[in-house]
């Protein structure tokens, strides 16, 4: 079993003659990328990084992981965007939803930070890991990103008090490139245990480098499940698969042909609540990858069928601009069976002895009839069950298909130069030495 794309169901938007249209774009698109000759073809390491990465390798994560879970009940992942979201996608769709308040068993808890400059938010944290034992993994590729640099700053200072300099070495990993940046600076200085992230991986392509697997396999789960499920589809997206069998490729095909027609927004949807941040981790990935050069479609997420109570009504009657892609789950971990109730107040023993998820299967059913009943293309990606090895399938899906779909657009996939934008803006604000010139320029615009 492997997860299966369908886009039967966005066939009544565009022909399947104007998907199958982009076979030879994509095809060159593909070459581009096997052969290293588009835009951007510094950054192409993600595209072997299942197939090539070695058990030694795995090992060395594995065992550092085991070392911070030996020592700590919590464990702080530090960074942002692509240092980010690929290890909080992977732990939020495998974890207990509550674990925080139920325990994690044998695991410890994997908080975050570094992801946002909320000052509550990090007094927050302060407090919780008062008196705690923690440990810090700290990723950031360039080591010179503001928002994890200020949390690493202040939960180093932490821990160094809660338990002393050379105890706080032992749990503090840091995740950054081999030779550049101020992380790699210090890093060395202290003497951390450091993992490197390759020249040519981007940040939003680095989760199955140590930046998602380190965090991943510290919160108990099986990296070497993800890796296999995501060297499986290496294989059934690769180059020599043809066109049609190619999911990768029907899917680059499809929400280009979408886009062609005015289709500008493509949400991306589950059913699932565990899948919220899978989510989160997409649109980065297809975000940063295609929104330049004044194009791009704009990557969105709901969660269903909570978000059919707010998003609902804009998906089914709003402008006619969007699609859907649909993240369905076919098998629930656990059992859960509505009960009868004598007194049928509610009315709702028609579903008394079926489980809970037939009822949210029937939404899903009936959510997708509407929708493109609406107008608005549906394309459906159903994955067996939510686990490492499926999780690991989506997760290269995904990112050859955004390889392929930057390609298609015109763009270079792999930059971000946009931003900066706001970085230099704010340095400029904050008087960073260095940026004179640029302070009295913004300073004239206030
Ligand atoms: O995808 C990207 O390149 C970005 O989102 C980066 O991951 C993000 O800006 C964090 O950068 P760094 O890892 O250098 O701290």
């Amino acid at each position: 079993e492997t997860i299966q794309l369908n886009i039967d169901k966005a066939l009544s938007s565009v022909t399947k003659e104007q998907v199958f249209a982009y076979e030879k774009e994509v095809a060159e698109s593909m070459e581009k990328l096997h052969k290293g000759t588009g835009k951007g073809n510094d950054f192409l390491g993600w595209l072997h990084l299942p197939s090539s990465i070695t058990d030694a390798h795995l090992s060395e994560i594995e065992a550092a992981a085991k070392q911070l879970r030996e020592r700590c009940e919590i464990v702080v992942v530090i960074g942002i965007g692509g240092s980010y979201l690929g290890a909080k996608a992977v732990i939020e769709a495998l974890s207990d939803t509550f674990a925080q308040i139920k325990g994690n068993g044998n695991n410890p808890q994997v908080l975050f930070a570094g992801q946002n400059i909320g000052e509550d938010y990090l007094y927050e944290l302060q407090q919780v890991l008062a008196g705690k034992q923690f440990g810090l993994i700290n990723i950031s590729k360039s080591g010179t990103t503001t928002e994890p640099a200020i949390a690493f700053r202040l939960l180093k200072k932490q821990l160094e008090a809660q338990v002393g300099k050379e105890e706080a070495k032992h749990r503090i990993i840091a995740v950054t490139d081999a030779a550049r940046g101020a992380l790699r600076k210090l890093a060395d200085m202290e003497g951390y245990k450091t993992f490197v992230i390759p020249d040519n991986v981007g940040g939003r392509f680095s989760v199955l480098t140590p930046v998602g697997l380190l965090p991943i396999a510290v919160a108990g789960f099986d990296i070497r499940s993800l890796v296999s499920g995501a060297a499986s589809m290496e294989q059934l997206c690769g180059a020599e698969v043809p066109f049609e069998k190619n999911p990768a490729a029907i899917y680059a095909a499809t929400r280009n042909a979408l886009y062609k027609i005015g289709q500008k927004i493509e949400i991306l949807v589950n059913f699932n609540p565990k899948l919220h941040f899978f989510a989160e981790w997409w649109k980065q990935l297809y975000g940063e990858s295609e929104g330049k050069d004044h194009k791009g479609i704009f990557p969105a997420s709901v969660d269903f069928t909570t978000d059919l109570h707010s998003m609902g009504q804009w998906i089914q009657d709003g402008e006619r601009s969007i699609f859907e892609t649909v993240l369905s789950v076919n098998k629930m971990k656990y059992n859960v069976t509505i009960p009868t109730d004598e007194d049928n107040l509610d009315g709702l023993n028609f579903l008394a002895g079926k489980r809970v998820d037939q009822v949210n299967k029937m939404a899903e059913l009936g959510t997708q009839i509407a929708h493109v009943d609406g107008g608005v293309p549906n394309l459906r990606i159903e994955m067996p069950e939510i686990t490492e090895k499926y999780l690991g399938e989506l997760i290269y899906f995904f990112e050859k298909a955004c390889g392929i779909s930057g390609y298609l657009l015109g763009v270079n996939p792999f930059d971000q130069p946009g931003v900066e934008a706001y970085k230099k803006n704010m340095f400029a604000l904050l008087e960073k030495p260095g940026y004179e010139e640029e302070t009295k320029a913004i300073k004239a615009k206030l």
